[in-house]
């Protein structure tokens, strides 16, 4: 009764633009558990979309906050700088996979980083265009929106979007793209569209988030680093939503430890539910922009960054990394369990805990868009919220808290291997 008043208030209140996936509302968080305002309890696998890597309100991220609260919550950080938010970059600079000396500097949200490490780039390189991949997912401002590579329901309706934007051919052999199909797309932009001299930056997510959990093969990214170097274009990884132990390491780059990104994009799990992203890169790139040139009034808010600094106490202090390992390793078995009594489980994938398993139509190879929908519905029925992803919206994502306990995450299993396999 509650939730029918408050959707109907909703309904009334607020644009129909912003999709709202559960049609209840909730009261409280504790870990990977939510409650409703009706009382109801859920095991939350979306954590916010791959924000609580930590769960909700661990005690420690809690503590730092209320901590923060006492001392000051803004004097915007280019007026009046405080300690914390230096050592942050300080932390960052050491554990980022990046060449050399490092530098960071802190925005509030995943695209304003990405707009930022666009920036940065132009400002670095003097050249205007940006390359991305189909299928990625950069943000909804409007030149993260002309970067991401889906059109509905993105892009439809906003153009037109700012230019000097291309997109390559994401690799993918389970989708039909390999990796010399990739390159060529690449060799295609260069000659049709943009010479790459003209290129700032390549920028894509080493395990693409909402395209699909799909990790880039290394061998692709191995060519893009010499193509970028070939050509003096920076390469961008957009870690937003592959970052901080969700993979198994605190960055995704990190499983491609041969190849270096000259910046990196963070948000999401960064700092456990307060919004705070970031853009770390190699200095002298950092550099670039003069003084003034970037910023934002709440940009590295002293809460957020507070919380950051109790994430990555509590990723070091509780093996996130490792018990993101151990976790996926349990799912995927789960999955493959499943996957012998439903043929439409085409695909299971992911690195980590960044796991992801796809349905399509058994006899034509067909993305099933409905089969993924009844699925999440099975499961949501029985008290887990799942998430879907991918370009045919026919993928489920796992975003469990890390910090799960081990019996809620067997329940959560059973539930789901119970919605994967029922009739
Ligand atoms: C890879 C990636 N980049 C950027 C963004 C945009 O982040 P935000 O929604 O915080 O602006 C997202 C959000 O899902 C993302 O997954």
């Amino acid at each position: 009764m509650k939730h029918q008043q408050l959707n109907e208030r909703k309904a009334a209140a607020t644009p129909r633009g912003v999709g709202v996936m559960c049609n209840f509302f909730v009261n409280r968080a504790e870990n990977a558990t939510l409650w409703d305002e009706e009382g109801n309890q859920w095991i939350d696998f979306a954590a916010g979309i791959a924000v609580l890597n930590t769960g909700h309100r661990h005690p420690k991220i809690i503590a730092a906050v209320e901590k923060q609260l006492q001392a000051f919550t803004h004097t915007a950080y280019q007026v009046v700088p405080y300690e914390s938010y230096v050592a942050l970059a300080e932390r960052l600079n050491a554990l980022a996979p990046v060449d050399g000396p490092a530098k960071t500097t802190f925005f509030t949200t995943g695209a304003e980083a990405v707009e930022n490490a666009v920036k940065i780039a132009r400002a670095h390189t003097g050249r205007p265009g940006v390359i991305a991949f189909t299928a990625a997912f950069h943000g909804r401002t409007m030149m993260t929106m002309a970067m991401t590579g889906k059109v509905a329901p993105y892009k439809r309706d906003f153009g037109p979007m700012p230019p000097s934007v291309f997109h390559a051919r994401f690799p993918s052999e389970q989708h039909g793209v390999s990796i010399e199909d990739a390159l060529a797309s690449l060799d295609q932009l260069f000659s049709c569209d943009i010479a790459p001299d003209q290129v700032a930056a390549i920028i894509l997510e080493p395990v693409q988030g909402e395209g699909g959990f799909r990790p880039v093969p290394a061998a692709f990214l191995r060519e893009l680093r010499t193509l970028c170097d070939q050509h003096g274009i920076l390469l961008i990884a957009d870690e937003v939503q592959s970052g901080f132990a969700r993979t198994g390491k605190l960055f995704a780059m990190e499983h491609f430890p041969e190849v270096k990104a000259d910046l990196i994009t963070m948000a999401k799990s960064l700092a456990g539910g307060l919004p705070l992203s970031g853009v770390c890169g190699r200095a002298e790139v950092m550099d670039a922009p003069a003084p003034g040139g970037l910023g934002g009034t709440y940009a590295g808010n002293p809460l957020a960054i507070a919380s950051a600094h109790a994430v990555l106490d509590v990723i070091q202090e509780e093996n996130l990394c490792e018990r993101a390992e151990h976790l996926g390793q349990h799912l995927r078995e789960v999955l493959g369990l499943a996957q012998q009594q439903n043929p439409a489980i085409a695909d299971i994938r992911g690195l980590g805990s960044m796991i992801a398993v796809e349905f399509c139509d058994p006899a034509t190879g067909a993305p099933d868009k409905a089969l993924c929908a009844a699925i999440q519905q099975r499961a949501m029925e029985a008290g887990l919220l799942l998430l879907s992803c991918g370009q045919h919206g026919n993928v489920i994502r796992f975003l469990y808290p890390l910090t799960i306990p081990d019996a809620q995450f067997q329940q959560a299993m059973e539930i789901l291997s119970h919605s994967l396999t029922a009739r």
